[in-house]
């Protein structure tokens, strides 16, 4: 009799204790891999959001053995060096604009052809079909291994004063992305321009370093850049997409489980930023005029023409054949 009352309390406290365990260590699971994730944009703009969504899908789906880790406003680094960083195995994941990833994936040239979509129905037709397909997997051989493209709208120029025509450009020192086809084309336009990190732009502006830029409404708007930049033209010249893009190195390293889980993550994540984004673009135009800005709705014809050289230049070449490709796609 002596024994059991003693054994019950012993039992008792073994169960709980065990119960405790077992439940923290299911919250306190530490995940087996971590990736981190650098990127340039602001944690308000729709793009991180979409990503911050991956993050859980891919937390949720591995049951927190996997973590994607997100690092915004070029924590990391500026969009190229995230990319070397790629490149070298030493960072997972980034997500950047499709003009920086030329430099290192030639066939991205193509998203910097102004005007080469006819709208935003056109480019994610592309996008999602075959050549899409192709262009994300075309740097694997380079270390970087596309996982899928966020939508970032159409780029327009905003400037200290009003862009009605590519001849207001003339004398204007123009911020571009380090992107050799973003040079050509404000060039090409008459302005001249300077590549300068997102992440420097904003004092840039300020401190007259240039007098213009150009960017899609949600990053106009999450950057500020529009408290120094009082007209907004919508002349929509290039729709260059953002992708997320993994090393190469990191993906060959993931179990196939893994690998899986990501991609599925990352497409879910397409399908919200998608839907947000329509919504942000409409949002952010407004604010930004709330805010005092201009926005003006140029006549796009001679900023179309102005650009003509950029597209001469590629005839005969494989970004020529693409075009040709793009350009068939109903
Ligand atoms: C867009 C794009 C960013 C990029 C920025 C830029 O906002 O989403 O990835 O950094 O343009 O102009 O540099």
């Amino acid at each position: 009799m002596a024994e059991q009352a003693y054994s019950k309390p012993y039992v008792f406290l073994i169960c709980l204790a065990l119960t405790i365990f077992a439940g923290c260590k299911e919250k306190c699971a530490q995940p087996q891999t971590v990736l981190k994730l650098g990127h340039t944009l602001d944690i308000a703009h729709p793009v991180h959001k979409a990503m911050v969504y991956m993050a859980e899908r891919v937390n949720e789906k591995s049951a927190g053995r996997m973590k994607v880790e997100i690092y915004p406003s070029e924590q990391l680094g500026t969009e190229k060096e995230c990319i070397e960083a790629l490149q070298l195995g030493y960072l997972a994941m980034t997500k950047t604009s499709s003009a920086p990833m030329e430099g290192f994936v030639p066939q991205m040239k193509i998203f910097g052809i102004p005007y080469l979509f006819r709208d935003s129905e056109h480019c994610w037709k592309i996008l999602k079909g075959p050549i899409g397909k192709e262009l994300l997997l075309a740097g694997q051989s380079k270390g970087l291994r596309g996982l899928c493209y966020y939508d970032a709208g159409a780029r327009s120029f905003y400037a200290k004063k009003e862009i009605n025509s590519p001849a207001d450009l003339k004398g204007l020192k123009v911020r571009v992305q380090n992107s050799v086809m973003s040079m050509s084309m404000v060039k090409a336009m008459s302005g001249s321009p300077t590549s300068i990190p997102f992440g420097e732009l904003y004092t840039a502006l300020d401190q007259g370093v240039v007098d213009a830029a150009e960017n899609n409404p949600p990053s106009f708007y999450t950057s500020r850049h529009y408290e120094v930049c009082k007209y907004y033209s919508l002349d929509e010249h290039t729709m260059l997409p953002d992708i997320l893009a993994i090393s190469t190195r990191v993906w060959n390293s993931l179990s196939p489980q893994f690998q899986q889980i990501l991609q599925e993550a990352v497409d879910e994540s397409v399908e919200y930023q998608r839907k947000i984004w329509i919504e942000a673009e409409k949002n952010d135009l407004k604010s930004v005029q709330d805010a005092g800005v201009t926005v003006i709705y140029p006549d796009k014809e001679p900023f179309r023409k102005s650009v003509k050289s950029v597209w001469d230049e590629f005839e005969g070449t494989d970004i020529g054949e693409l075009i040709k490709r793009i350009q068939e796609v109903q």
